[in-house]
């Protein structure tokens, strides 16, 4: 009797025995999602090979998807996590798409100029308690980063003449931030890699019609005493039709706003082109395996979907750095102080030259008005990218950052590559003539 009782006892008590030992579990994992913090990771790691972004696998997310904690004093962090509420579509629903534009930032700049919101006294500086103590280009960027609105000085409205017949739209725009100064590097590039115009592919490959257009702001006062350039600007500008520029001040810490401000003008004045390369005035890009290369995206996406012209996949391309963190030494050009930004930075694509679609594009442009000005640009584009859900794709033929010591002299390893950085004005030329011909063997 007494071990039939023991036996009904087991089998009543099991399940409450079960029951409770999943409850604990629900609580100690609770516990864990609630502590969680990123693990730290490898300073610049590069990452070898192309990167994961071919539809099958998805980006493993690092935070958790609800992740409504703030990083308690960090300026930008804070202000971001305010915008990304504002427009989250499951807190917010379908308003996301006129919160776009109220609170944050106005979207036009008026043709009289810069609007009230753009004024020093709505600046965020008081928010942030070492503001006093900053390195002084972070100073600078912190009171004016509420504002994305400068009105353009310089306009190039025909650039693309495409713009009402897609089909005539450019293959390749070539975007390259250079600054007033810089005129021998971008001569060279309209006789090089830039040149505007049909362009063939190499050897033989499918060309396309390329156009280029410089992105500038104004010299910047601030660096001490210069000889002024803009007569000589106002002459390369009538000249060659190619120059962009927008009423700020060109610094390094500037260079987001060059990107922000270019976006919106893309999407104004050639949405149509199908792709689009943007990079420093220092790089060397063969152009014409560029070309090639992206007739082969296109083809692909054409032979998934049995002979019809669909549109490429939305990508952005270069030397992908992945799980990079801020720099927190004062004194160096990439210096990002903890009290304004805090956590890794997304996957980004090294800002010596990026190229994407121009799909992408007119994407990125919009959801920057949801990103928070950052004053590194390529971090920021990662930023953007990350809202969108697009990784960055890594090519290993973009050498932001050279090639090793002993392949530098060899022709035959310019070969293999699309951009390199960083190269003169002269040796820009001397590598266009170079690889005109092909190399006897390689
Ligand atoms: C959400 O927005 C889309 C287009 O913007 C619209 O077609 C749809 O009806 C909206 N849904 C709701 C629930 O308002
Ligand atoms: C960026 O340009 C604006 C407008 O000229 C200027 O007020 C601001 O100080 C500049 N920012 C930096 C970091 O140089």
């Amino acid at each position: 009797m007494a071990r039939c009782n023991g036996k009904v006892l087991c089998i009543c008590l099991l399940p409450c025995v079960m029951v409770g030992h999943l409850l604990v579990y629900i609580l100690v994992s609770i516990c864990i999602t609630m502590s969680y913090s990123p693990a730290t990771l490898p300073i610049r790691f590069i990452a070898p090979g192309v990167s994961s972004n071919s539809g099958a696998l998805a980006a493993h997310p690092r935070n958790p998807f609800w992740n409504l904690r703030i990083q308690k004093g960090a300026l930008w962090n804070q202000l971001q996590h305010r915008l990304d509420r504002q427009h989250n579509p499951i807190l917010r629903g379908n308003r996301s798409q006129q919160a776009s534009t109220e609170g944050v930032r106005p979207q036009e700049g008026g043709p009289q100029g810069v609007s009230p919101a753009c004024s020093p006294d709505q600046s965020w500086a008081p928010l942030l308690k070492d503001f006093s103590t900053l390195p002084e280009q972070m100073r600078d960027f912190i009171l004016s980063m509420h504002c994305a609105e400068y009105p353009i000085v310089t306009d190039q409205p025909g650039v693309c003449d495409g713009k009402l017949r897609p089909e005539e739209a450019p293959m390749l725009l070539l975007a390259i931030k250079s600054e007033t100064g810089n005129f021998e590097n971008r001569q060279a590039i309209r006789q090089t890699w830039g040149r505007n115009g049909w362009m063939q592919g190499e050897a033989g490959g499918r060309g396309g019609l390329v156009r280029t257009v410089f992105l500038l702001g104004k010299q910047d006062p601030s660096m001490g005493l210069y000889a002024d350039l803009e007569k000589l600007l106002e002459i390369e500008k009538s000249q060659h039709r190619d120059i962009l520029q927008w009423d700020f001040r060109d610094t390094f810490y500037n260079l987001t706003l060059k990107d922000v401000l270019f976006l919106r003008w893309f999407s104004q004045r050639c949405p149509h082109a199908r792709f689009v390369f943007k990079g420093d005035d220092d790089v060397f890009v063969r152009t014409r395996a560029l070309l090639h290369f992206l007739h082969q995206q296109e083809e692909e996406t054409e032979d998934e979907g049995q002979n019809q012209k669909k549109p490429v996949r939305d990508f952005l391309m270069g030397e992908v750095i992945a799980n990079a963190v801020p720099n927190r030494q004062s004194f160096t050009k990439y210096y990002i102080p903890e009290s304004f930004y805090k956590g890794a930075y997304p996957p980004y694509a090294g800002g010596g030259g990026v190229v994407y679609t121009g799909a992408l594009a007119l994407r990125l442009g919009e959801v920057s008005n949801r990103v928070h000005l950052f004053p590194i640009d390529d971090v920021y584009l990662g930023m953007c990218l990350h809202r969108l859900g697009v990784s960055p794709t890594h090519h290993p033929g973009f050498l932001t950052f050279d090639l090793p010591g002993t392949d530098k002299e060899s022709p035959c390893s310019y070969h293999n590559i699309i951009l390199v950085h960083k190269r003169s004005p002269k040796e820009m030329l001397r590598l266009w003539s170079m690889l005109k011909t092909p190399p006897p063997a390689c």
